[in-house]
């Protein structure tokens, strides 16, 4: 998929505004809480720290497609018993 972005858009932000994929959201939008965690060419990363256009040609992994896909399924499952809610890899699965 291709699409443009300002040169200044966060990661997170095109994946929400642009992508209508809301699982990453801004928590602290310091790179702290881990709210905004994607993947990135299987790298974890901060998304409220990577502008988009850094994500050009690279591969990224949202909550979606790793919730859909049932790869973090037994995580999530923790989280959710633990009550850990704000986490990006918990979203879905709560
Ligand atoms: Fe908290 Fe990105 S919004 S780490």
């Amino acid at each position: 998929m291709t699409r443009r972005v300002s040169a200044r858009q966060h990661l997170v932000d095109f994946l929400r505004e642009e992508l209508g994929l809301t699982g990453a959201h801004y928590g602290c939008e310091h790179g702290v809480c881990g709210a905004c965690t994607v993947r990135v060419d299987g790298e974890i990363v901060r998304g409220c720290l990577m502008l988009a256009v850094q994500a050009n040609g690279r591969t990224v992994d949202t909550i979606e497609g790793l919730s859909d896909s049932g790869e973090i399924a037994g995580l999530q499952q923790a989280f959710h018993r633990h009550n850990a809610l704000q986490c990006g890899f918990a979203r879905r699965g709560c």
